[in-house]
C-alpha cells in the first residue's frame, strides 16, 4: 500500500478505508435499533472488498450507504423471489438474519452489477418522510400564535411535496389522536418524550393555508411509476408500516392533485419563487433535511434568500434540521449559541419569524430525524439539557 498522497493506488486505499468506516458508522448510528437487516449488511459491506469495489466504480459523492441500499431495494422490488428479499419484510420476506444474509446480498449485487452501477451513477437520494409533518404542525402552531390568520406554505427541498398535505393526514401523537381531519387513509404516529405534554396534544388545528408550493432541485413526479418506485426504495426492509403510510400519502397526493413542486434551487430560487406567490399573508417556509445537502456557504446563501424574501412580505422559517447546520446557516439564531448546536444526531425543530428590520426565533423541540419521537421545549428558554445531558455530542 502506498501512502503518497499523489499516488492513485494510495488514494484508492484511503478511500476504501473511508468507506469501511462510513458503513460501520452508518451501522452504529443509523441502523442500530432501527433496521437489523441494514445494520448487518452495513457491517458486512464494510468487510467485503467486492462490495466496496462496486462502490469505488461510482462517483465519489454517490458512495453513500442509503443510495446503495435503495438501489438494491429497487431491484428487489421487481425480484421478490430473490435470496436477499427473503430477509426483507417489505418484500414479504420473513427469514431471520443469519450467516446467509451478507453472501446473498453480495451475490445479488454481483449479478446485477451493471444495473446497480447505472443506478448509483445516475440517481440521487430521494425520500419524503411525512412524519416530519409533526414538526411542521408544531411550527405552524407557534407561527399562528404570533401571527393569527391565513398563511401561504412553501417547502424547500420538498421531494414529492407530501408534507404540504399536512392537514389531510390524521395524527396520533403521544398515543392520542390530535385535532385533524376526521377521515384520512393516512395516520402519522409520533411518540412524545419529556413528560410535559402527557395529553399528547402538542398542537392545535392547522391554520388556513392559502397556497402550497414545493421547491426542489429534483422534484419527484408521482405520476411517473419509476419515480414513485425510487421513493419507495428508500423505505427500510423492516418498515412495512412506513411503506403503507408512504403509499397512502402518495395515493392521496395523486387523487387530490393539490400539490405543486416546481424545480428550483434553494440558494438561488427561493426568494424569487416566494416573491411570485399571490397575496400578502405571511409565507411559512418549511425545510426538513435540506441543510445537510448544502455546503456551509450554500446554507448561508439559503438563509440570505429567506431574508431577501422577508424584505417584501413576512416570512417564517420552520425547520427540522440538524442543529449545527442551522447554526451555520443562520448565526443570528442566538438560541443556538449554546450546546444544542453540537448534537447533530438529533433534529432541532424551530421557527424564525423574519420581517423588515426584525426577527423572532424560537426553539420548539428536539426530535429523532425521522420524527419517530419529539421532545417539545418545556418553556421558551429551554436549552434541552434535560434531554441532551446523556446524549453524546457528535
Ligand atoms: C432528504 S429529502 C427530504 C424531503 C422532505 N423535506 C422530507 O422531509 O421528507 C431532501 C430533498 O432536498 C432536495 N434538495 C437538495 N438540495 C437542494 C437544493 N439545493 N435546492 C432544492 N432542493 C434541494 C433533494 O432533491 C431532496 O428532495
Amino acid at each position: 500500500m502506498s501512502d503518497r498522497p499523489d499516488d492513485p493506488a494510495g488514494d484508492r486505499d484511503i478511500e476504501v478505508q473511508r468507506l469501511r468506516r462510513l458503513f460501520r458508522f452508518f451501522a452504529a448510528t443509523q441502523c442500530r435499533g432501527r433496521s437489523p437487516v441494514y445494520e448487518a449488511l452495513s457491517e458486512g459491506i464494510a468487510g467485503d472488498d467486492g462490495l466496496l469495489d462496486l462502490l469505488m466504480s461510482t462517483p465519489g459523492e454517490q458512495r453513500r450507504p442509503s443510495l446503495l441500499f435503495a438501489a438494491v431495494n429497487l431491484l428487489l422490488a421487481s425480484d421478490p423471489g430473490s435470496a436477499p428479499a427473503e430477509y426483507y419484510p417489505v418484500h414479504g420476506g420473513r427469514r431471520p438474519i443469519d450467516d446467509g444474509l451478507v453472501p446473498a446480498f453480495a451475490a445479488f449485487c454481483a449479478g446485477h452489477r451493471d444495473e446497480l452501477g447505472r443506478l448509483l451513477r445516475n440517481r440521487s437520494t430521494q425520500t419524503n418522510e411525512i412524519r416530519r409533518c409533526v414538526a411542521l404542525r408544531l411550527g405552524l402552531d407557534h407561527v399562528s400564535r404570533r401571527r393569527p390568520g391565513p398563511l401561504a406554505l412553501v417547502e424547500v427541498g420538498a421531494s414529492a411535496g407530501l408534507n404540504l398535505l399536512l392537514d389531510r393526514y390524521r395524527y396520533r401523537v403521544g398515543g392520542q389522536e390530535t385535532p385533524s381531519v376526521a377521515a384520512s387513509p393516512v395516520t402519522i404516529a409520533c411518540e412524545v418524550r419529556g413528560g410535559s405534554t402527557s395529553a399528547g396534544q402538542i398542537f392545535g388545528p392547522v391554520p388556513e393555508i392559502t397556497s402550497r408550493l414545493g421547491i426542489d432541485r429534483h422534484p419527484v413526479d408521482l405520476a411517473d411509476p419509476d419515480a414513485r418506485a425510487w421513493l419507495e426504495a428508500f423505505i427500510w426492509p423492516e418498515h412495512t408500516d412506513d411503506l403503507a403510510v408512504l403509499r397512502g400519502a402518495i395515493d392521496l397526493a395523486v387523487s387530490t392533485a393539490d400539490v405543486t413542486v416546481v424545480p428550483g434551487d434553494a440558494i438561488t430560487d427561493t426568494a424569487r419563487l416566494i416573491g411570485e406567490l399571490p397575496g400578502r399573508e405571511p409565507v411559512v417556509v418549511f425545510t426538513a433535511t435540506l441543510l445537510s445537502y448544502l455546503s456551509a456557504d450554500a446554507r448561508a446563501a439559503f438563509a440570505a434568500q429567506l431574508r431577501q424574501a422577508a424584505a417584501h412580505r413576512p416570512v417564517a422559517w420552520i425547520f427540522a434540521e440538524a442543529p449545527g447546520l442551522v447554526a451555520t446557516a443562520d448565526p443570528g439564531l442566538a438560541a443556538l449559541a449554546g450546546p444544542v448546536a453540537r448534537h447533530n444526531a438529533l433534529f432541532l425543530v424551530g421557527a424564525g419569524l423574519l420581517g423588515p428590520g426584525h426577527r423572532d426565533d424560537a426553539l420548539l423541540a428536539m426530535a429523532d430525524p425521522y420524527l419517530r419521537w419529539i421532545a417539545p421545549a418545556r418553556d421558551e428558554a429551554d436549552d434541552f439539557q434535560w434531554l441532551l445531558a446523556n446524549a453524546d455530542a457528535d
